[in-house]
């Protein structure tokens, strides 16, 4: 069987499909594949291992019939059409647990770096701005027994909130869809009302899928509503803040700061007001980019593809019902 795979992977994962016998395709440009050229190569392969920003919308599911599984190599799966896979018969799973601590990580860098103004003040040294000392000049805010907010509280914002109690003692508290009883007893975190959460909060980090329901749910309204000290960071999707909303309530000081490792749209532009923001700090979406956790998601991505050829589940499957309907 045949397995297309949309980027280099880590050869950790290449050895598990070499070894299970897969003949093994995989794209090395460096710019997306289009939608009629994904569905084509889709087309001359069984399973497809996707990295990257592939859309597997229905159209390219219907036309795509074919394939015996999808394995993602990503946690969030905002860009596939689950019902229309389910309905299909297209089995499809991604890579959960595995980049939770990499990517609490990275939010907890965020926190730190913004509460500092740590990224403008180290462009500024570039700059050849490092002048006079004056005390009262480059301060930054403290997070001892600052309150934590989290909004989708699971996996990745449970260990960001193990890591901010440990550091900084901060009492946690979060808005689900439903309460998250397991992490309650584990952090200790008290579920609030989103309204609670935003005028709480000292600082809001955002962990939830991105839907229909959650899309742009952090905008003016909900800027407004935040702390003037209150720090944003967002490592899960662009899409779940309002950008242009965002940068209008740091310019008017509405929030203290804000961390980004996902934006909207992802590149960002290079001439994007926030980059030169003293209290904004930008990553390239690089949450899970750590050599041992890239290594274990394409691990993960490997065996749910191996399973697909062996006609047996895949362990990570995202909806399970997938196999009640069968092709
Ligand atoms: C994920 O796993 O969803 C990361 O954000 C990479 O896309």
């Amino acid at each position: 069987m045949k397995v297309f795979i949309s980027r280099i992977i880590p050869k950790e994962g290449i050895e598990i499909l070499q070894n299970a016998g897969l003949e093994i395709t995989q794209y090395s440009g460096k710019t997306e594949i289009s939608s009629t050229e994904l569905i084509a190569i889709c087309n001359k392969h069984d399973l497809f291992l996707s990295v990257g920003n592939n859309t597997i919308d229905r159209a390219f599911l219907e036309a795509c019939r074919h394939l015996k599984g999808i394995a993602l190599m990503s946690v969030g799966y905002d860009r596939v059409d689950i019902p229309a896979a389910t309905a299909l018969g297209i089995p499809i799973s991604n890579t959960p647990d595995v980049l939770s601590k990499a990517t609490s990580d990275t939010a907890f860098l965020l926190i730190l770096a913004v509460s500092r103004n740590a990224f403008y003040m180290h462009d500024s040294i570039s700059k050849k701005q490092w002048g006079f000392f004056e005390p009262t000049a480059n301060l930054g805010i403290e997070l001892y027994n600052k309150t934590l907010g989290i909004f989708g509280l699971g996996r990745i914002g449970s260990e960001l909130a193990m890591k901010c109690k440990a550091a900084y003692h901060m009492p946690v508290i979060y808005h689900n869809r439903k309460p998250n009883k397991e992490a309650e007893e584990l952090l200790g975190a008290k579920y609030v009302s989103f309204d609670e959460l935003l005028t709480e909060s000292d600082v809001i980090s955002v962990h939830a899928n991105l839907s229909d329901e959650t899309r742009e749910v952090f905008n003016k309204e909900a800027f407004s509503r935040m702390k003037n000290s209150a720090i944003f960071i967002n490592t899960a999707r662009g899409g779940l803040h309002n950008e242009k909303d965002l940068t209008e309530a740091l310019e008017h000081k509405k929030i203290w700061g804000a961390g980004l490792d996902v934006t909207n749209p992802e590149p960002m532009a290079w001439d994007n007001p926030l980059l030169n923001m003293r209290n904004v700090c930008v990553l390239p979406h690089i949450g899970s980019a750590t050599i041992e956790t890239r290594a274990k998601m394409a691990i993960t991505a490997a065996d749910n593809i191996v399973a697909a050829m062996q006609g047996k589940p895949m362990p990570q499957v995202i909806d399970k019902q997938v196999y009640s309907i069968g092709k």
